[in-house]
């Protein structure tokens, strides 16, 4: 055991390396509310003694209160199974309903739905009526097209409106969207494609990104092409594709539609079905700690409930007079709940952005910000490191004051970023929220409440309202405030995954099987609470790493790297990264043949390069370093812990279970 943490040996319970542990518990800065934020805020420290009092009840209320349910519900949580949940089992809601039809038929139908801001510099403005009548369209094509309450669904889309559209026309089916990042390969396009046995993809020609078009629809037609010696039955029937980059592409006929073709076309009338609260309502791939992602299932009342009441809550939404903005890509939980079914179901109007934030020039996002008069402001920990790099007379340059909230998600907010966050962008005068959550759980987990909570730069904070966290040790118990350990749910939450797609029991085993007595699931993250029992994530424990937010899985980087030719054997590790948080370093060793036949020159950069394209830009290591053994236990079990204090520059810590103790030494060399 870690004497620091209370985490077993292997966990990665450092942030950013070093002793940051202390650093961060050195961290004494505290920002109260104002009390003009304070005593207009959406929030109240009510909510706290209301959830504490009934928790059921309380989720019964907020789902009362925030949605539209066709068919009102009588039980609130069915936990008689678990860990299978059912919430608001005996209601019936229509999801896509809720984030458009209701604020049409509540006069809200010219309220601008969606600020969308091309790379290229082009805009459109979408109200609630415009998108409301794009998504029955859209509704009324997928229909013909066979999809029905049940079917999959995969979307391979840029930034722009008819992503937006796409989901929400696929959940107004009942049908089952899953949102495959534009930035994945053809290779894990199909794997989630057939994993989840897709009967439509819905694409686009390209998009922009970094000032060029990026192509979307041949990795579609990659992954469906080259199906040979496989052996996978094709599910996908057709190829709806949406005109955006404006780059050639080759056309099956019979199986591809312009989208452009059909959906003006259609009738815009479409009256929303009901469906049970518990209908799936999406699939999403993350990566766990083997190769496989896992598709993680998400269903729809208690999903929706969560996402509306802490995007309401979290972030001070004022639906009338805000302008949101998530700078999240949808292809990513954050972009599922807070920039389509958070804000959507609120009536918010929000920022929808195509590009990166440094395109044509690294101030694009502040001009983003000023051209719309952005007031609440969520991102990442990766991107503020990356602009306060590049210095704080960018953003300076521009007038951000219209901003009043800021947010963080992804991955643990170092006290200088946050610092930095709160002074260069928001002025001094801005309430941050720290929000940690997973894909797992669908929503905001742990979070300050602006204009309630008293903030720490760095920490998370306090569950919210309704939701039961914990810390403990190895054994389950609670490890008391000034300690570190394991985080875990200790109670069911509305919004928690209902399962991973066609794997039950590694549902169970991943997150529930380590602390089954105590019936906790297991988050994966280490996490310290401090003297006040305020919770301050410390990354990962297991073998998930975390690039710019992203979560990435060693096992998963490794087999891709093992796929090539030349490589006999790769071990990769998440090493701490000033922009990043984590990057991916592999070391590998080369295969005997291989090296009979070629010199290992260049090979670094090839297998850099393999790696982004067997899954995508994003897993492309840092380093290779070619190596000639690796560190292992007598069991044969890879330490990764040896090979991180090499990647980050450290000293090699205890080596004394390893095989052959002197390997380090040897592999330290190679690498220097
Ligand atoms: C990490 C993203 C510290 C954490 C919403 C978690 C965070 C993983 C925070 C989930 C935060 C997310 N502070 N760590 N505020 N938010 N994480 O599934 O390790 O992409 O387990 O969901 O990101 O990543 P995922």
């Amino acid at each position: 055991m870690n004497s620091q943490t209370g985490t077993p040996d292997h966990a990665d319970t450092r942030v950013g390396g070093g002793s940051e542990i202390d650093h961060l518990l050195e961290e004494t800065r505290r920002f109260p509310p104002s009390p003009e934020f304070a005593a207009n805020a959406v929030a109240g420290a009510e909510l706290y003694e209301r959830a504490q009092r009934d928790r059921e009840g309380f989720w019964a209320d907020q789902a009362r209160e925030l949605l539209h349910w066709h068919k009102p519900f009588t039980q609130v949580l069915d936990w008689s199974m678990p860990p299978f949940a059912k919430w608001y089992a005996d209601g019936e809601l229509n999801v896509a309903y809720n984030c458009l039809d209701r604020h049409v038929e509540a006069g809200h139908g010219d309220r601008v739905a969606l600020l969308w801001e091309g790379e290229p510099g082009d805009d459109r403005r979408i109200t609630y009526a415009e998108l409301t009548d794009e998504v029955k369209r859209l509704a009324n094509v997928l229909t013909d097209l066979g999809i029905g309450p049940g079917d999959r669904v995969a979307i391979y889309l840029p930034m722009i409106p008819e992503t937006v559209a796409a989901m929400l026309a696929v959940a107004r089916l009942g049908a089952i969207h899953s949102v495959i990042f534009g930035g994945f390969s053809a290779d894990s396009l199909r794997s989630r494609i057939d994993d989840a046995g897709a009967k439509l993809v819905i694409t686009a020609d390209g998009g922009w990104r970094k000032g060029k078009v990026s192509p979307l629809k041949p990795a579609v037609d990659q992954a469906l092409g080259e199906r040979n010696g496989l052996g996978v039955q094709e599910t996908v029937e057709h190829v709806l594709v949406v005109r955006r980059g404006g780059n050639e592409v080759d056309w099956v006929e019979g199986r591809d539609i312009w989208y452009h073709d059909v959906v003006p076309q259609a009738s815009a009338e479409h009256e929303a079905q009901p469906f049970e609260a518990e209908n799936p309502l999406f699939i999403l791939y993350t990566s766990g700690t083997t190769g496989k992602p896992k598709g993680i299932l998400h269903t729809s009342g208690g999903y929706l409930t969560q996402a509306q009441f802490t995007h309401r809550n979290v972030f001070d939404l004022r639906p009338e007079s805000d302008v949101y903005w998530c700078t999240a890509d949808v292809g990513w939980i954050t972009g599922h709940s807070y920039v389509v079914y958070g804000p959507l179901a609120n009536g918010a109007t929000q920022v929808l952005y195509e590009g990166t934030p440094e395109f044509p020039e690294p101030g694009r996002w502040w001009d983003v910000i000023e051209k719309y008069g952005v007031t609440i402001f969520y991102t990442a920990p990766t991107a503020i490191r990356g602009f306060m790099k590049q210095g704080r007379q960018i953003p300076q340059a521009r007038d951000l004051s219209s901003l009043r909230v800021l947010g963080s998600v992804g991955e643990p907010i170092n006290p200088e970023a946050w610092m930095w966050f709160r002074e260069v962008v928001g002025a001094g005068a801005c309430p941050i929220v720290d929000t940690w959550w997973q894909t797992e759980t669908g929503a905001i987990m742990i979070s300050a409440l602006p204009g309630v909570t008293e903030t720490k730069p760095g920490s998370a904070q306090v569950p919210v309202p309704g939701v039961s966290i914990d810390v403990v040790g190895e054994d389950g118990q609670h490890v008391g405030s000034g300690n570190g350990g394991l985080l875990v749910i200790t109670e069911p939450w509305p919004s928690m995954l209902r399962g991973i797609w066609g794997d039950p029991e590694r549902f169970r085993e991943t997150y529930w099987e380590k602390f089954e007595s105590q019936g906790y699931y297991f988050a994966g993250d280490g996490a310290r609470l401090d003297e006040d029992g305020d919770i301050w994530l410390l990354g990962r424990v297991d073998d998930v790493m975390n690039v710019s937010g992203h979560r990435l899985s060693t096992a998963e980087i490794e087999s891709a790297l093992v796929a090539h030719e030349a490589t006999a054997e790769a071990a990769v590790v998440g090493a701490a990264d000033e922009t990043t948080g984590q990057a991916v370093v592999a070391f590998v060793i080369l295969k005997e043949s291989y090296l009979r036949q070629h010199g290992p020159e260049g090979l670094a950069q090839q297998l850099r390069t393999w790696v982004g394209e067997q899954i995508g830009p994003i897993a492309r290591p840092r380093d290779v370093y070619i190596v000639g053994e690796l560190p292992k236990t007598r069991s044969g079990k890879i330490m990764r812990r040896l090979l991180r204090d090499v990647a980050e520059g450290r000293e090699v810590g205890d080596t004394t279970t390893l095989a052959d103790t002197a390997v380090m030494s040897v592999i330290s060399a190679q690498v220097r």
